[in-house]
């Protein structure tokens, strides 16, 4: 007999590190699925005005008093590490650390971490190998948990610079022919949220990526497609640039920028691509999202 999902009950999940660029798609998407959010952030007035009806809680994800709080009677909690200034993860880490005191404490039913898909050998790339790092802390914490691992962000390609695409400028800094791995951002909500549902927990790591890896080239045709408006890649010069600033403007004026930089050098260099499969194998319900589908329900936001 198939499991079914427990729909009964109102789920609850902690969202911590959700408040960044990156994890807003994700609190949409729990709202969208019908999942009680509960955020920890330090500023809790903006956040609580970005996202009406979702409970905001203040109080530091690197605080286990402010986390447990925003972790008690909840289903799950989706943790988000911080990027660190300067290739510096020590904040990744004791994110990571505060959340899995926090999980034991309350004794939480299960703790998602939101990754990055990791090759076979350490990429040299600081926020990139510190994720497995924080999958094998918690590993070794004994509590239940997952890792979601992400490939690169589609809204984060797809809207890049969003006035030059718009006028037809796709300024990516990487001239690069090899293929990545992409993730709709909605996808890592939606399969946390089957996970929580169903009551499954992995005890390891699955990628939630879309079937196909794509060159920086057919991302650019995939937009094309779905918007109607060419796309001239304008950016190669960029990273050389973005290369030189990195060691003296970037260190001071925009740290965590200047961590940014050693991930687009290594996307110059290497394919990023994870196993397409794993997610509709290893999560019951789960089917990846495909660009060309995403780009269809991003259309007004593009
Ligand atoms: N897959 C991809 O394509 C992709 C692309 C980019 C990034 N990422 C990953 O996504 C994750 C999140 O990136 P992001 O840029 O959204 O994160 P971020 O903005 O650096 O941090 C997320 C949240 O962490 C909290 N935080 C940051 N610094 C803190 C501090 N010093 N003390 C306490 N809380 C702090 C903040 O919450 P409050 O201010 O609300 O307290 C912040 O909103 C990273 O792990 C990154 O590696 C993935």
């Amino acid at each position: 007999m198939n499991p079914v999902p427990d729909t009964s009950d109102a789920v609850t999940i902690a969202v911590l590190g959700g408040t960044g660029p990156f994890g807003r798609a994700f609190i949409r998407e729990f709202a969208v699925q019908g999942v009680g959010v509960r955020i920890l952030a330090r500023k809790p007035g903006p956040v609580a005005a970005r996202f009406p009806g979702v409970e905001v809680l203040r109080g530091s994800m690197l605080d286990v008093a402010g986390a447990c709080r925003a972790m008690a009677g909840a289903k799950g909690a989706l943790l988000i590490t911080p990027v660190g200034g300067n290739d510096n993860t020590a904040i990744e880490l004791r994110a990571a650390r505060v959340a899995v005191a926090a999980a034991r404490r309350v004794c939480l039913p299960h703790l998602i971490y939101v990754s990055l898909i990791q090759p076979s050998h350490p990429t040299g790339v600081p926020m990139l190998d510190v994720k497995r790092d924080i999958e094998r802390l918690i590993a070794a914490s004994g509590i239940p948990w997952s890792s979601l691992r992400t490939g690169c962000y589609m809204d984060a390609w797809l809207a890049f610079l969003r006035p030059f695409m718009k006028r037809g400028f796709y300024l990516f800094p990487i001239n690069s022919r090899h293929r990545f791995s992409f993730t709709s951002e909605p996808d890592v909500a939606r399969a946390a949220t089957l996970l929580m549902r169903y009551g499954q927990i992995l005890y390891g790591a699955v990628d939630v990526i879309e079937p196909r890896a794509r060159t920086l080239q057919e991302v650019a045709r995939a937009y094309e497609a779905a918007t109607g408006c060419r796309l001239r890649l304008l950016g190669h010069w960029f990273l050389p640039v973005l290369k030189a600033l990195q060691p003296l403007a970037f260190r001071w004026a925009f740290p965590t920028g200047a961590s940014r930089v050693g991930l687009l050098d290594y996307f110059d260099r290497h394919d990023w691509i994870g196993d397409p499969d794993q997610a509709s194998k290893m999560i019951l319900g789960f089917h990846p999202t495909g660009m060309e589908r995403h780009l269809k329900t991003r259309q007004k936001f593009l």
